[in-house]
């Protein structure tokens, strides 16, 4: 089934009716794709510059995809079904990680020549990394802000925040197996980013001293560590690039830059998750 994030992009892409001679560039819409660089300068690595982007948006499109369908499994006591998509976002985020060890070879001289050309614009204005972010639960209001001058796109997101996130459905799965939570956490928000709760982990431990008997329990919460795990891996390599490459100057966005991505690190989505294994 289409989702309403996917018909919208599919809107804004060129529609061609390719029953009679399909050939592979209009299967994938190549000409679209590869036609989306537009470099501001001459200089020659900006091309990769863009490439990164735009490879690091296409797994960000495919990770919603999949979480998007996983917190459906979950919702309907589907866990197994959940774990081939979760896995699946694990492989992509590992794959996104990657990005960095090739934009390393872009020196600082090399990426100020064509700074300057970028105006604002920044990652922190990437919609699906903020989609991302809502559906693994991490909910900044502010951040909606950003898109008011796009009200279709304001809608999208607005919905994305509103939903509860992959962890709240997971929570949800842990009462069904009949693992007491505090109501507050059941009747909670989910507009608001989840803080760390006793009963939640009490909840995770119990999965976690009696595997055998919750199996499938036991199986998502170290699919949720993994992604979360790999998030904050892409995480500190952005981190790690950007002070490479940019060294403690302000981000294009008008963020401190490697101050505030430092800060960003410390944010948990599942913060029980890894509490509890002190406990263990
Ligand atoms: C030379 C390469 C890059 C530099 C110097 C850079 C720099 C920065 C800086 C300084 C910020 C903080 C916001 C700001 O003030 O602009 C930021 C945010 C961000 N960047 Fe990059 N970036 C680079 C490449 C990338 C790439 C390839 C991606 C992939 C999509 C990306 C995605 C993001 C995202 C999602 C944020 C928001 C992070 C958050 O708010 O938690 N960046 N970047």
């Amino acid at each position: 089934m289409q989702n309403k994030h996917e018909a919208f992009k599919n809107e804004r892409s060129i529609h061609t009716d390719f029953k009679e001679k399909m050939t592979y560039s209009d299967y994938l819409g190549l000409d679209t794709l590869l036609s989306s660089h537009h470099p501001l300068s001459d200089h020659h690595d900006e091309m990769l510059f863009i490439s990164v982007h735009h490879v690091s948006e296409i797994w960000m499109k495919q990770i919603l995809h999949e979480i998007d369908s996983a917190i459906r499994d979950i919702q309907a006591d589907n866990l197994s079904t959940s774990f081939k998509k979760l896995a699946r976002v694990s492989q992509i985020q590992a794959q996104m990680k990657n990005v960095w060890d090739v934009l390393s070879t872009l020196t600082p001289a090399e990426y100020m020549e064509f700074r300057d050309k970028l105006g604002n614009a920044s990652g922190f204005q990437s919609y699906q990394n903020r989609m991302l972010e809502f559906a693994l639960g991490y909910k900044t209001e502010y951040v909606l802000k950003i898109y008011e001058k796009d009200p279709e796109l304001l809608e999208i997101l607005q919905e994305a925040y509103d939903a509860p996130s992959l962890y709240d459905v997971s929570i949800q799965a842990l009462v069904r197996a009949g693992l007491p939570i505090d109501e507050e956490v059941l009747n909670r928000d989910v507009r608001v980013t989840h803080q760390s709760n006793e009963s939640v982990k009490q909840a995770w431990l119990t999965v976690y001293r009696n595997v055998d008997k919750y199996w499938e329990l036991y199986e998502l919460a170290e699919e949720l560590v993994d992604i979360e795990d790999l998030f904050q891996q892409w995480r500190f390599r952005h981190m790690k690039t950007v002070e490479r490459i940019i060294g403690f100057k302000r981000g294009t966005g008008g963020s401190g830059g490697v101050a505030y991505l430092k800060k960003v690190i410390d944010q948990y989505f599942f913060p029980e998750l890894w509490e509890l294994r002190t406990e263990l």
